[in-house]
Parts: C-alpha cells; sequence; structure tokens
C-alpha cells in the first residue's frame, strides 16, 4: 500500500501550497534525486569516461550505473541498448534521422501523437518521399485492430505510436501494434512519454524496436530521457551527432564509432540529469510501479466520474477509467480552456495544462476544438482531497 504521507514528505515543493495537477507535462522532483545530483556537483564533479583522477572515475561509475538503472526499469537486456537523451523528442528523432530511408517507404502512425511522433514523420516525408497514414480512433482515442491489419503493409518501414495518449489518457496494445508491424518486417517505435512513469514497463514483453521516454515526467531532472534500442537495431542505428566519446578509434582519414550506447552520447553528456534519472527509477522501484498503479488508477477514476458529473462539463477519453492513464482533460460550457486554467491557478492555486496539449491533429482531426482543453494530470504524490478540490473549484467556475 502506497504511504502517500511519507511520499509527500519526500517532495517539499508540496508544501508551497498549490496542488499539482500538471504531471503529463513535467512531474515533480523528490529531495532523494535532488540531493543525488547536489552530491555530483559537490563531491565528485567531472567529466565522464576522459579521466583517471578520482573524481571523474566516480562520476564515470555513477553515470554508467543509472544506465544499469534505467536500462533495468524498463526491462532492456543492458545499458548497451539504452541511449541517454534529452527527452522523448530528442529519441524519436535520432531514430528519424537515423534509418536509411528509401522513397515509397511508409510510416503508420495515429491521429492521436504528440507533435514529437507526428512532424518528425512529416518530414521524413518531405525529405525523402516517403509516406505516412495516420489511423484514426474513435472519439474515445480507442483503435479497431483492424485498421492496423489493414494500414501495415509490405512497404511499412516504421510503425510509430503511443503507448498512452498526452490528451486522452488511452491505453493503446503496444505488443499486439508491434507484432503486427514485425509480420510485415517494419519496425515499430513507442512513445513512452506517458507511459514509462505509470505503467510497469518491459521493452522486451512489448517487442518493441525503440522506446522513446522523458525523465523529466518521471520524477527526474529535466534535460534527462531515453531512447531504447533492440539488439537487432543496435548496429544499424546511427547516432544524432558524434564527435567527443562517439569513437574507438579515429585516424586522418577515418573513423570507428565506439560500442554502445557511448556512440550516441556525444560530447559531454548531461551527467547530473542522467545521474538523477538514475535515482528516480531507484526511487519509482521502493515506492513500486503497482502500488503506483494503483494509486493512479485511483485517483483517475474519482478525477473522471467526478468532472463528468458537472453540470456543463465535458470530458474527453475513454468511459471505461480502466482504459485510462494518470489524465483526465476537460472543457467547462464554452469558456477557453486557458481561461478555465487561469482560474484554477489564480482563485484556487491548482495547476493544470490548457490548449492543445502539442496535438493538434487529435485536436482537430477527433473534435474540430483548435482551443484545446484543459487537462489535470495525477501522479503518485496527489491525493483524493486534492482531486475533491479541483472538483469543487471546477464545479464553481462551471456555475458562472
Ligand atoms: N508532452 C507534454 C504534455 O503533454 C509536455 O504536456
Amino acid at each position: 500500500m502506497l504511504d502517500i504521507e511519507a511520499v509527500r514528505r519526500d517532495f517539499p515543493i508540496l508544501e508551497k501550497g498549490v496542488i499539482y495537477l500538471d504531471n503529463a507535462a513535467s512531474s515533480l522532483t523528490p529531495e532523494q534525486v535532488v540531493l543525488k545530483e547536489m552530491e555530483f556537483y559537490r563531491e565528485y564533479r567531472a567529466n565522464v569516461e576522459r579521466g583517471v583522477h578520482r573524481f571523474s572515475q566516480r562520476a564515470s561509475e555513477e553515470y554508467e550505473e543509472a544506465h544499469d538503472e534505467v536500462a533495468r526499469f524498463i526491462g532492456a537486456p543492458g545499458r548497451r541498448n539504452l541511449a541517454m537523451v534529452r527527452n522523448t523528442t530528442e529519441a524519436i528523432n535520432l531514430v528519424a534521422n537515423s534509418l536509411e530511408w528509401e522513397k515509397g517507404d511508409k510510416i503508420v502512425t495515429t491521429v492521436i501523437e504528440h507533435h514529437s511522433n507526428y512532424i518528425t514523420w512529416l518530414r521524413v516525408v518531405q525529405r525523402h518521399g516517403c509516406m505516412v497514414e495516420a489511423i484514426r480512433s474513435n472519439v474515445e482515442g480507442i483503435f479497431d485492430m483492424t485498421d492496423f491489419e489493414r494500414a501495415i503493409d509490405d512497404r511499412t518501414r516504421l510503425v510509430a505510436v503511443t503507448h498512452v495518449s498526452n490528451v486522452l489518457g488511452c491505453i493503446q496494445p503496444v505488443t499486439e501494434i508491434a507484432s503486427i508491424a514485425h509480420e510485415h518486417g517494419a519496425l515499430i517505435l513507442v512513445d513512452g512519454a506517458q507511459g514509462v512513469p505509470h505503467i510497469k514497463t518491459d521493452v522486451i514483453k512489448m517487442g518493441v524496436d525503440f522506446l522513446a521516454f522523458s525523465g523529466h515526467k518521471m520524477l527526474g531532472p529535466t534535460g534527462s530521457g531515453g531512447l531504447y534500442i533492440d539488439e537487432g537495431q543496435l548496429d544499424s542505428t546511427e547516432p544524432l551527432c558524434i564527435g567527443g566519446g562517439t569513437i574507438h578509434d579515429v585516424s586522418l582519414g577515418s573513423y570507428e564509432l565506439a560500442v554502445p550506447p557511448q556512440k550516441f552520447e556525444a560530447g559531454t553528456p548531461a551527467i547530473a540529469q542522467v545521474i538523477g534519472l538514475g535515482e528516480a527509477c531507484r526511487y519509482l522501484d521502493r515506492v513500486g510501479m503497482d502500488e503506483v498503479k494503483r494509486w493512479d488508477e485511483r485517483l483517475v477514476k474519482k478525477l473522471a466520474e467526478g468532472l463528468s458529473e458537472i453540470d456543463g462539463v465535458e470530458i474527453y477519453g475513454p468511459s471505461d477509467p480502466s482504459q485510462r492513464v494518470g489524465l483526465v482533460s476537460f472543457n467547462v460550457r464554452d469558456m477557453n480552456p486557458h481561461d478555465v486554467a487561469l482560474s484554477l491557478d489564480e482563485e484556487y492555486d491548482i495547476a493544470v495544462r490548457s490548449g492543445h496539449h502539442c496535438a493538434l491533429p487529435l485536436m482537430m482531426e477527433l473534435f474540430d476544438m483548435p482551443e484545446g482543453n484543459a487537462r489535470a494530470s495525477t501522479y503518485l504524490y496527489n491525493t483524493p482531497e486534492e482531486i475533491d478540490v479541483l472538483l469543487g473549484a471546477v464545479e464553481t467556475i462551471a456555475k458562472g
């Protein structure tokens, strides 16, 4: 059972009196992660993999251990399968820039993707003469699997889907989609930005070739994130940048890249952030991802049911709360969602996100809603009482 009082003590920022419900944009950071980053600066600040002196040795050890920790957290075989990057967006761009696209290659994605997992592929279309098919879901964000079976064919090079929508909170059957992709010799990339923080992730069971995720949404520092690369794609996947730290050998006329993950991490990396992300994974493991999920389900059920009972409030996403992870987006009458969010902040000390949530194709194709909506998103330190406060505030706003 999640000890909510103990968890909340680890997040002193909560004492500022803000009810923080913008976790899908960025989570808060526990003291353990802050201290781990400070330890780097105070105790052994130096570059990694470049020095024989004690600071550099210690920094390198901590940096490598963090890779091990994060790799283990997502079920990857080892650190070689994990490139540390700045965020999900960088991870997706790494794959888009690495694949050797051929004219006519097809990319299958969906209308519910975040821009990072959508416009990246549109650029591949513009640059390489490829084509994109975006599969439509129903308004709850639920797909008909036969649409994937029809769209993924032998020309399909890549299937790029999100595990959890950042607007609708719906969970996608990525294992099933991966198996359809592989039947046709296509690769599958999963955007795990909203999934990895909330759902126990096992990349091997998921059967994905690439999993992109952000550290800052899972208690880690900003500027931290990862790209899991399946063993079969490790050699062929090219780094986004090359330079210091990425080489095994260099001569005047040639170079040989280092083994992964070093080949992906050019220049001085975000050392403190990576070490901090390792600590965030340790923290989530101590709490237990099963507990995180149970707590999440409780909060999101209360949130979805409570909001949908308020006169004048419309919520979006799956009607069955068990198919939803960590968030509920909503609109209040014909109010602009930014006004709703501003009122929640200024009058009730509640932080939510508003707007199109970097998912304009979803907003327009499924809802014709250019202004978007307001979104409340939870994490392990939120309480049922905080949800009650939000529900009361939204009810008052809706009464006008
Ligand atoms: N992708 C993040 C969100 O949905 C920033 O808010």
